[in-house]
């Protein structure tokens, strides 16, 4: 019985010696690491803070400038018989789309809204009878033919299209023209 007693205490004290060795190697290991000075820390800290705010002002930049989808323009996009004007009648203005839909003699038309000088939006002025843009003045007959004004150019148009699935605009295409020909209207059916 004593001989197990004598091995217990003897095992115990083993145990405490190798902890208190542990110990004293991890205090002397934290000892030797080098303290990170105030200036280090300082350094630190600035460089973070610059890292985070250039991070946030790229993200603000490419968000800024990511294009917006609007509605469902870029679409081909089905008319109601309330979008369609009649002929001789103001044109309707398809906020999806951005286009404007008028309908002229020869059939309609479906005029794209962005001017062609600076980009603005091109409103309809019912008392001129015209397209006329307030960014700069240009002005587009009921054709979208430029009649005054800095742009180069008519206004861009989409294609049109009369099938099974009634009168359809095919947003996902611009056109570009130099003037108006009667072929780019399209007969509507009555
Ligand atoms: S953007 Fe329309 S006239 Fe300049």
């Amino acid at each position: 019985m004593a001989w197990m007693v004598r091995a217990r205490l003897g095992r115990a004290a083993g145990v405490a010696l190798a902890a208190r060795a542990v110990a004293r190697s991890l205090v002397g290991r934290h000892e030797a690491a080098p303290r990170t000075s105030r200036r280090d820390f300082l350094r630190w800290t600035v460089a973070g803070a610059s890292t985070f705010a250039l991070a946030e002002a790229a993200a603000g930049f490419v968000a800024f400038f990511w294009p917006i989808k609007f509605g469902r323009f870029g679409q081909r996009i089905a008319l109601r018989p309330a979008d369609i004007p009649a002929p001789g009648a103001a044109p309707i203005v398809n906020r999806e789309g951005k286009f404007w839909l008028i309908h002229n003699e020869d059939g309609a038309l479906a005029l794209y809204w962005k001017c062609v000088h600076l980009g603005c939006t091109v409103p309809w002025i019912e008392g001129e009878g015209r397209f006329h843009c307030n960014c700069h003045g240009s002005i587009y007959d009921r054709h979208g033919v430029r009649i005054a004004g800095p742009a180069p150019r008519p206004l861009d148009m989409m294609a049109i299209e009369v099938g099974d699935a009634g009168v359809v605009v095919d947003t996902s295409q611009i056109i570009r023209r130099t003037g108006y020909d009667p072929s780019q209207a399209t007969q509507l059916p009555s």
